[in-house]
């Protein structure tokens, strides 16, 4: 699928954008929105560590800046072997503006990759309704 090449050039290019002094891992993040737009995000890392942010939330916030609220793809790229998957807080995050069978592909530079839906990486997620 092309879009889905598009993701991933887009989420390999912003990693390398990354702020990431401290723990060295560089992520890269992209969301296709229902407008037809891709937004990215890297992670953000800060001298107080916990004040440091991941790449799926830059993107989000990025999305979230120019209007668009529907998340109809994500893509993740890290150099991780076996490619690394959204943390806790970020599969929170995207299913604030994700369906249940929203594709979220993790990605490696090697080529790996695995989709998931978002409702594997968070079932039973949290929603306003609850
Ligand atoms: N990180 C992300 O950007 N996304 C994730 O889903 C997992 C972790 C970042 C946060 C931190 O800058 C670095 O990876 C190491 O945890």
């Amino acid at each position: 699928m092309s879009h889905q090449k598009n993701l991933y050039n887009a989420a390999k290019a912003v990693m390398k954008n990354a702020h990431a002094p401290y723990s060295n891992y560089h992520v890269g993040a992209a969301v296709l929105a229902d407008n037809g737009q891709t937004y990215i995000g890297a992670n953000v890392e800060n001298a107080s560590y916990p004040e440091g942010w991941c790449a799926e939330t830059s993107a989000i916030a990025a999305m979230v800046a120019a209007g668009a609220k529907r998340i109809t793809e994500v893509c993740v790229v890290t150099k991780s072997d076996p490619p690394g998957t959204p943390c806790g807080g970020c599969r929170q995050r995207l299913s604030e503006f994700a369906s249940a069978d929203t594709p979220v592909h993790v990605t490696n530079l090697d080529g790996k990759s695995h989709t998931w839906r978002m409702d594997e990486l968070l079932p039973g997620a949290f929603k306003l309704k609850d």
